[in-house]
């Protein structure tokens, strides 16, 4: 069943997404505000490119490196306190690169169990060889 939450005079209607591993969780403290007293932009940037990278890391079973972010979307301010939780799946296989999607739900810390999309992005990673160069993928489900 949806959750409801209500924020900034908006309601948000959300679920945890089924098809998605939580791949990360992580809370914010104050060292990482920005001037606005939010979280800043790039501790999330930082935490959705670990996040993002545990997905291809296992596939490729190796070295991986982030080539690309071809979207980023803050859509809620992140708090501190807040539960971050980060859901990964893989969007695309392709030669040498995955390309994941990520989404970012928070619990705010006096609303506990209830879970607020705050971000989404997709974030491509390339297998990488010793030398630091692509390195084929082989596909699991050829
Ligand atoms: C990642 C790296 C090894 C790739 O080497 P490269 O010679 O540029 O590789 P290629 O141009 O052959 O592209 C490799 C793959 O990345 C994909 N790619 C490249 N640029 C991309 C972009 N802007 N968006 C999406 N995918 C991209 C290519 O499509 C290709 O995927 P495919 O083989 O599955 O089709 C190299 O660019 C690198 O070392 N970059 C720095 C990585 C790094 O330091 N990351 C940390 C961020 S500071």
């Amino acid at each position: 069943m949806p959750v409801t939450h209500t924020t900034d005079s908006r309601t948000t209607t959300t679920t945890l997404p089924q098809d998605a591993e939580l791949v990360l969780k992580v809370i914010p403290m104050p060292a990482d505000c920005n001037a606005n007293g939010d979280i800043f932009g790039g501790w999330v940037m930082a935490q959705v490119d670990l996040a993002g990278a545990v997905l291809p890391a296992r596939y490729v079973n190796g070295r991986i490196a982030t080539v690309a972010v071809n979207e980023f979307v803050f859509k809620q301010p992140v708090k501190v306190g807040d539960i971050l939780s980060f859901f990964s799946r893989i969007a695309r296989i392709g030669n040498t690169s995955i390309t994941v999607t990520v989404e970012v739900f928070a619990e705010r810390i006096s609303m506990q169990g209830t879970y607020l999309k705050v971000t989404q992005a997709n974030v491509t990673y390339v297998a990488i060889d010793d030398k630091g160069k692509p390195r084929s993928i082989q596909r699991k489900d050829a």
